[in-house]
């Protein structure tokens, strides 16, 4: 085994963090369990993910439980992890487990990869970390790690081949899993993006950056796209009952399958808050929800970052006079207070707060 694996392994054998999918003195841990936190863990932090995960297991033991359950239900409770294509994915995945593999996740990289949602890296924490396969996994605190212990010039995303062809000469045979998850636990602690704590790494001695001095340099990284902006009014519709009107978003696509309050098409001009209004204005005409006693003025817009783009919503109050829910075909009215029961987006839990916030400020 190499010194760098050595050190990586001794130092975990000190420090590993406590984590829910880790059990402490099991050899392998669960498949099940390995799989579920890898794909929360994508585009999530730790802390993030902890509680989720636990709810899960709680609610489907099993990849059996979860391929059995309806997607709605997954989709309810993955609300505020974001990305939820991969809760769609992770569905997906649990059934194709239970048919089309008897229940038992495949061992080698090449097989998880062929299933929905398990993209190269997680692909490679599953083989390592369940399966004990010498794997080699890289995600970006490895990437930042090992970008660091060999100077890399090249910047990221072109450096990726380069970083992974040094990650490989570093990989051992033994204990393949816990060695992947000492550079992860690094990465979020010693080797951290600003201000590393070299001072407390047990690789410093093998680093070229610290030798050099100049660790935050690395890894280099090509100029950031700059995202654009959109903008569209969103209705908080009630109706006389003081229910409120949500929706189910296309399957396809961002948010797929989430629920959302009704909004106009989001559009990348700039709009006043008075063209907002008018919009909004068209918007529940377009809707055939009959005539509406008033109009809030706008509550302050909602920003929300895509991973493409920055979104705007403007929220405005709407009650309605007739009521027509009864021949409306689409769209759910709910109580609010069981909004939290519906697969809605953090975006549309930002909505709902800020429209709840402020009618009660306005009944104080
Ligand atoms: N990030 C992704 N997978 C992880 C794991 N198994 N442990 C800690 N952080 C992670």
């Amino acid at each position: 085994m190499s010194n760098f694996a050595d050190a990586m392994l001794n130092w975990f054998d000190q420090n590993a963090r406590d984590l829910p999918w880790r059990i402490a003195g099991q050899a392998h841990p669960e498949p099940y369990h390995v799989w579920l936190s890898e794909i929360m863990l994508q585009q999530t932090t730790v802390v993030t993910v902890k509680p989720y995960f636990e709810k899960f297991i709680k609610l489907w033991p099993s990849v059996e439980a979860m391929a059995a359950a309806p997607l709605d239900d997954i989709l309810t409770h993955w609300a505020g992890l974001g990305y939820y294509a991969r809760a769609r994915n992770l569905h997906k995945c649990a059934v194709e487990v239970c048919h089309k593999w008897g229940g038992k996740f495949p061992e080698t990289e090449e097989e998880l990869l062929s299933l929905p949602g398990v993209g190269p890296y997680t692909a490679a924490a599953i083989a390592a970390i369940a399966f004990e396969q010498p794997a080699v996994v890289v995600d970006g605190n490895i990437e930042r790690i090992v970008s660091r212990v060999f100077r890399i010039e090249e910047q990221l995303p072109k450096a990726r081949s380069e970083i992974r062809a040094f990650a490989e000469t570093l990989t051992p045979n033994t204990r393949p899993g816990d060695y992947a998850q000492s550079l992860m636990d690094l990465g979020s602690g010693i080797c951290k993006p600003k201000k590393p704590l070299c001072g407390e790494c047990p690789v410093s001695s093998m680093c070229k950056a610290f030798e050099v001095g100049d660790m935050e340099a690395f890894p280099k990284k090509a100029p950031k796209k700059v995202k654009p902006t959109k903008y569209a009014p969103v209705l908080w519709i009630e109706n006389n009952q003081g229910k409120v009107l949500i929706q189910k978003r296309e399957e396809k696509g961002l948010l797929g399958g989430m629920m959302e309050f009704p909004s106009a098409e989001w559009r990348e001009q700039s709009v006043t808050t008075d063209e907002m209004k008018t919009l909004g204005t068209r918007l529940i005409e377009e809707l055939g929800l009959g005539r509406f006693k008033h109009q809030v003025a706008a509550h302050a817009p909602i920003k929300h970052t895509f991973t493409h783009f920055h979104l705007f919503l403007h929220p405005f109050q709407v009650t309605l006079i007739e009521d027509n829910s009864p021949r409306l075909n689409w769209g759910q009215w709910v109580d609010h207070r069981e909004l939290d029961s519906y697969a809605l987006p953090t975006l549309m839990t930002k909505v709902a707060g800020r429209v709840l916030e402020e009618q009660k400020s306005l009944s104080l």
